[in-house]
């Protein structure tokens, strides 16, 4: 197994003794096959305890581990050390508040995500005895994708908009909504559509896509996006020049 030394530049700040986070070098020996949180790990178990993030799976699914790693929002523990050469540098998740070192505070997107209702409102309601509400694969394959996100936040990191205009609800909430409104199961598109096809919703992106090229489950929340941009405008359409259709 071969080694080598890696010089990892990590962001710290402690609110109660730091007036302003500033960088630490710290030199590891690593092996060849570990990732961005092995060399953490390390650095935590053997040189300095006090460094503070966030992990949980070590396996790309609990989404808890995400960091700037030279610049680019990534999962830790899917980012290999062999993938960089010279300093790596570490730092929290971008456009979020730093609480402490790598983590970040993370109110604002779990309260989006609540407000995008990301979970199955059923269209009526079922006895028990009724049985399941069955599905076909075509029904399923229409949001499938949608249902991998992991909510690492790497797209809101990535997102030009939503580091400019934080009220933007975002990838990771509006692609979530539409995995619901495409469920053939689901009756609860007209609650969602208040929150996402609003101003601070779809009509925020530009469509920059780099929501989809940091997503490491294939999620592409930047398609999601453009798919509801399309429905509500179809939507608008219906309504103002069409209004007998929704009587
Ligand atoms: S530790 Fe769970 S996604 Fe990285």
């Amino acid at each position: 197994m071969s080694q080598r030394q890696i010089e990892l530049e990590v962001l710290r700040y402690n609110p109660e003794t730091d007036t302003e986070p500033h960088f630490q070098r710290y030199s590891v020996l690593c092996e060849d096959e570990w990732v961005v949180l092995d060399a953490l790990n390390h650095v935590k178990a053997t040189i300095d305890p006090t460094l503070s993030y966030r992990w949980s799976c070590h396996m790309a699914v609990c989404g808890s581990c995400g960091m700037m790693i030279n610049g680019e929002p990534k999962l830790s523990c899917k980012a290999f050390l062999r993938d960089y050469e010279g300093v790596i540098r570490v730092e929290p998740l971008a456009h979020f508040p730093i609480q402490r070192d790598l983590v970040t505070v993370i109110d604002d997107f779990v309260t989006k995500l609540r407000r995008v209702k990301p979970y199955l409102i059923p269209k009526e309601e079922k006895s028990i005895e009724a049985g399941e509400y069955l599905q076909t694969p075509a029904e399923l394959k229409k949001y499938k994708q949608y249902t991998l996100c992991i909510n690492c936040m790497l797209c809101y990191a990535a997102c030009p908009e939503y580091g400019l205009v934080p009220k933007f609800i975002g990838p990771a909430a509006i692609s979530l909504a539409h995995r619901y409104n495409q469920d053939s199961r689901d009756g609860g598109r007209e609650a969602r559509q208040q929150e996402i096809a609003a101003t601070e919703g779809v009509w925020e992106c530009s469509f920059v896509g780099a929501c989809s090229e940091v997503c490491p489950e294939h999620v592409d929340p930047a398609g999601a996006l453009q798919q509801v941009k399309i429905k509500s405008t179809i939507d608008w359409y219906q309504e103002h020049l069409m209004p007998w259709r929704n009587k």
